[in-house]
């Protein structure tokens, strides 16, 4: 709903539908009441909108979208446009974001006023529609094409600042925004409010080649994405036509969104990623009962590639690091790392040199442990050697506050013989980061039998605070990721040694949507750091693994990536691997008919027939079998919600947001459909223990129930 109150000769609407005045049905209904009884009362000179709470408005209520619905009456603009009509003067005063419908709201508004902190932008094609309330109308008139192309089709968030400097607010005010919004209405009683309606304004001529260009660039770099063109169609409307007609064009253009699939399943992600922040324990501890520890200082072990990145996360967002490692070249290699990460951070505007700056001046490198003593928490990132991270948490545990966080980055050890080694199992965390730790945003949390509540919340909190997406997962075998990654690897090998080349699976995975094919990832991974983990897991195992074998423990292997390894092909920094790449470190992938050769020679060897294998197979078993593992882990309790899933494959892998997902993606599949050929596989693939059907899956499948059901058919049937 919309408050209505009345300062002296002002009348204040208040937007009021905590806790970011999502525009509901009863937000829109209020705001065009009260604009109405603003307008009429003969007492109110001026009128100021601001949002009840921290938030002017994050705009439309995104729960209101169900795929092809159309907006009830009033829409925003209905809403607003008695704002244009009226002879007062109506102002927006800004806090906190006014973002999408919120910002339309403003921009239907004949001043913007702003707190230093606020922010405003149009984030629609994050959420895989446009700015349907006039927004790609009124932006270009009050910044120009140009400006509005770039913020329309980013959805990024502009800040204060820079929207002072851009037009869209017309003062920054203190935060004490409703005092300052009144103030500012009552200075503007009586101008002429002709050129501050945003409908009348010119719009500059702009060629067409502006928006040609356009496309390629926005095809370019939100690759597979639907919205953003759309967002450039209707802003291109804006310059051709008349103000009503292109309005018309806006709103056809977002309906047709609106009901798009993927609007329905970047929406999803949206809420998926919020929804896998509320975590829970086994213990029934969870996010809403457990408080997180203050993290005023960190300490990072290991200046490699992941420590340093670790470091970089923590130093910009404001957290004083200390960067251990136990050589100086290191150290220094590291820093140089960093240095180079946060250059490339200021050439790409994602922040400002001052700020590069500032963040290296809460760095403080060092080759002593015990200049960990007073840290928080301390996330150690050396390479994957359990007896060596056992003598660095023991080692901790005597250096560190016996409060303090121990935190670990391993991506397949056991939490629990980690912890062991320290007194204080309780707060010994996992904190494993993916490459490259500035730049990918999943962080996925492990937590051991002993880890407490507090602990998990304090990782929770710090990703968030550090702008990761944390996800809660318990330990096992390489954890939800690494291990959902697995039956994708072997399927992709057992996919080119029965036929399909590298480059054919590839361009499958990147047509899909995937950044890149699973063999290009292993070639920037390196397939060396594959080849040691193979050899010393079957060490523990008591296996000897060699180029001859086909299987283990009646499981079938292909050893295809341990060839390439053996003749020095090691990925790009090899200059060759599945791809030749000129030479060590460049990145351009070309296929090469060496590979090729060698895959010949491999089936030879082992009489393996090659075949025609078709695109929708390459798919569906690369893809069916991540799926049928994802089920699995969800059957263990290792993550509690399918979104979990799902936000790890988007932020850790880059699986496309506008496929939602791959627990989504089953969901739109349909799960008797999915099980039905996980069926089928494992009867083809014997042996081949990841096309075991998983029992939950099965359940699920004879339920029809769609997603959003899944988690509490899980919690209510045990026997699920
Ligand atoms: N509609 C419905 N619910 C919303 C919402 C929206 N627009 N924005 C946020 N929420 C909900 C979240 O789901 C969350 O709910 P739970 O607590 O139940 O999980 C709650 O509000 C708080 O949100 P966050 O946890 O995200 O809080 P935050 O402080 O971290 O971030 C925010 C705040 C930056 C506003 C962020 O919520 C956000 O980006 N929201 C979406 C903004 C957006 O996409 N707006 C465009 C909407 S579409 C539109 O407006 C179309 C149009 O043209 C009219």
């Amino acid at each position: 709903m919309a408050n209505y109150t009345k300062r002296d000769e002002v009348a204040v609407i208040e937007l009021n539908n905590p806790p970011v005045n999502a525009l509901s049905f009863e937000v829109r209904s209020g705001l065009q009441n009260a604009l109405k009884s603003a307008i009429d009362d003969q007492d109110v000179k001026c009128i100021v909108i601001h949002g009840k709470g921290k938030n002017f408005s994050a705009g439309a209520d995104i729960k209101e979208f169900g795929a092809g619905t159309k907006q009830q009456k009033p829409w925003i603009t209905d809403a607003c446009r008695l704002a244009d009509e009226s002879s007062k003067p109506v102002v927006a005063a800004i806090a906190g974001t006014a973002l999408g419908g919120g910002l339309e709201v403003a921009l239907f508004c004949h001043y913007r006023i702003g707190t230093p902190s606020c922010r405003v932008g149009f984030p629609e094609v994050q959420i895989g529609i446009l700015p349907g309330a006039g927004g790609t109308q009124r932006l270009p008139r009050l910044i120009g094409v140009n400006s509005s192309i770039d913020m329309i089709t980013s959805g990024r968030h502009v800040m204060a600042e820079e929207a002072m400097k851009l037009g869209i607010l017309d003062k920054i005010v203190t935060e004490d925004i409703i005092e300052e919004g009144v103030k500012f209405a009552k200075s503007v009683v009586g101008l002429d409010l002709a050129h501050r309606i945003l409908k009348n304004r010119k719009i500059e001529a702009v060629s067409p080649k502006v928006f040609d260009d356009e496309i390629s660039r926005v095809k370019k770099k939100y690759k597979g994405y639907i919205a953003p063109l759309f967002c450039l169609k209707a802003i291109q409307a804006s310059v051709q036509l008349p103000y009503d007609a292109s309005m018309e064009q806006e709103l056809q253009l977002f309906q047709h969104l609106v009901g798009s699939n993927q609007a329905k399943a970047q929406q999803y992600a949206f809420f998926a990623e919020r929804t896998s922040a509320r975590w829970q324990l086994p213990t029934g501890a969870n996010s809403q009962n457990a408080s997180p520890l203050p993290v005023k200082t960190a300490g990072v072990i290991g200046a490699g590639t992941m420590g340093a990145g670790i470091a970089l996360c923590l130093i910009t967002s404001g957290i004083p690091t200390v960067l251990v490692e136990q050589d100086q070249k290191f150290l220094e290699k590291g820093i140089k790392t960093m240095e180079g990460d946060l250059r490339g951070s200021v050439a790409l505007k994602k922040m400002t040199a001052e700020q590069a700056k500032k963040a290296m001046l809460i760095l403080k490198p060092s080759v002593n442990f015990e200049d960990l003593h007073d840290v928080d928490l301390v996330i150690e990132a050396v390479y994957e050697n359990l007896a060596l991270k056992k003598e660095i948490f023991a080692k901790l545990d005597k250096i560190c506050q016996p409060q303090t966080i121990l935190c670990t980055n391993t991506s397949s050890l056991d939490i629990d013989m980690i912890a062991e080694a320290t007194k204080r199992m309780d707060k010994v965390v996992g904190t494993h980061f993916f490459a490259p730790a500035y730049i990918m945003k999943l962080q996925e949390n492990v937590y051991g039998k002993n880890t407490s509540a507090e602990t998990v919340a304090t990782v929770m909190a710090l990703g968030r605070r550090i702008r990761k997406v944390p996800v809660l997962v318990g330990t096992c075998e390489s954890f939800a990721a690494n291990r959902m990654l697995h039956p994708y690897v072997t399927e992709a090998l057992y996919l080119v040694e029965e036929g399909a080349s590298p480059y054919e699976v590839d361009q499958v995975l990147e047509d899909f949507g995937m950044p890149m094919g699973m063999f290009r990832v292993s070639d920037l991974s390196g397939l060396d750091i594959g080849y040691k983990v193979r050899r010393e897991a079957a060490k523990r195992q008591g296996i000897d693994l060699t180029l001859g074998t086909r299987f283990v423990n009646g499981e079938r292997v292909c050893l295809l990536a341990d060839v390439l390894v053996e003749k020095g092909r090691l990925g790009i920094k090899s200059g060759k691997g599945w791809y030749n790449y000129g030479s060590p470190g460049k990145k351009e992938a070309i296929p090469d008919p060496e590979v090729l050769d060698i895959i010949e020679e491999h089936c030879r060897k082992f009489g393996i027939k090659k075949q025609k294998i078709s695109s929708q197979e390459i798919l569906e078993r690369m893809q069916l079998a991540l799926i049928n593992e994802g089920f699995r882990i969800l059957e263990e309790g290792i993550v509690s919600k399918p979104e979990d899933i799902d936000v790890i494959w988007i932020y850790g892998f880059g699986w496309p947001k506008y496929m939602g997902g791959p627990m989504f993606y089953a969901n739109e599949m349909k799960l008797k459909n999915v099980y039905r050929k996980i069926c089928d596989f494992h009867q083809k693939y014997p042996f081949s223990i990841h096309w075991t059907p998983s029992k939950l899956l099965a359940r699920l499948s004879e339920t029809d129930l769609p997603i959003s059901n899944w988690t509490s058919l899980i919690n209510s049937n045990s026997k699920l």
